[in-house]
């Protein structure tokens, strides 16, 4: 295991310690909740623990079936207790960036109808500002004219050569430095055909930063 996946599971292992008997919890997407829907399996079978869980990518559905997590259909859901999920950059306000792995849309969702959400990262992923490119899913109906509401704002947007889960097109942005995430995401969440960002604003309660030495964890 590299440093960087110890550090991953670091923090996984400290956040799936906070899921207790009977709770419905949301998995995330990604190399990081990877190792918490792992583990999370091992204490079900471990503790004999009555636990069911959503996930958020069909990634993330076939790895928790494996693990041997009871698993719904987050459609016939409307909350969630608790939702475990990486990040791709978070900055100092709990603000992040997301969909590296492609499954924003269905990430943030999950995110929103969770009691508590809980981020899970190495110590590569805390920021000052936000600046990687930001994941988008479009419409393919749209692509052209969301491609042309980027460059509106100042972005530069490259399409994936993969789909998402839900069969639309995914597309990184490069804005820079992003200084006001919450009026970058205002602006996206006006253009008609993208469909979801990575800009997760408000819905991380708290933040678990595994590295080489331990977990530190950060309440919002
Ligand atoms: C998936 O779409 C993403 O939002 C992931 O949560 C994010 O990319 C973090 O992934 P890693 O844990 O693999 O770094």
């Amino acid at each position: 295991m590299t440093t960087g996946d110890i550090s991953k599971k670091r923090a996984a292992e400290a956040a799936i310690a906070e899921v207790t008997d009977g709770m419905l919890v949301g998995l995330g997407t990604g190399s990081t909740a990877a190792f918490a829907i792992s583990g999370l399996g091992r204490r079900i079978a471990d503790e004999r623990l009555t636990i069911t869980a959503a996930g958020t990518s069909l990634a993330t559905e076939t790895a928790a079936r494996a693990a041997g997590i009871p698993f719904l259909a987050f459609d016939d859901l409307a909350t969630v207790d608790l939702c475990i999920d990486g990040a791709d950059e978070i900055d100092p306000r709990f603000r992040a960036i997301k969909g590296g792995g492609g499954a924003m849309l269905r990430e943030k969702i999950v995110a929103s109808a969770a009691t508590r959400m809980i981020c899970i990262v190495d110590a590569s992923k805390p920021v000052e500002t936000l600046a990687r490119p930001l994941p988008i899913e479009v419409l393919p109906f749209a692509r052209a004219y969301v491609m042309g509401a980027i460059r509106a704002l100042d972005g530069e947007p490259v399409v994936r050569p993969a789909p998402s889960d839900q069969g639309n097109l995914l597309m990184d942005c490069d804005f820079g430095p992003i200084a006001d995430p919450a009026g970058l995401a205002r602006a996206l969440d006006a253009v008609p055909g993208l469909l979801g960002h990575g800009l997760f604003l408000s819905e991380i309660d708290a933040l678990y930063i595994g590295d080489e030495t331990g977990v530190e964890r950060r309440e919002r």
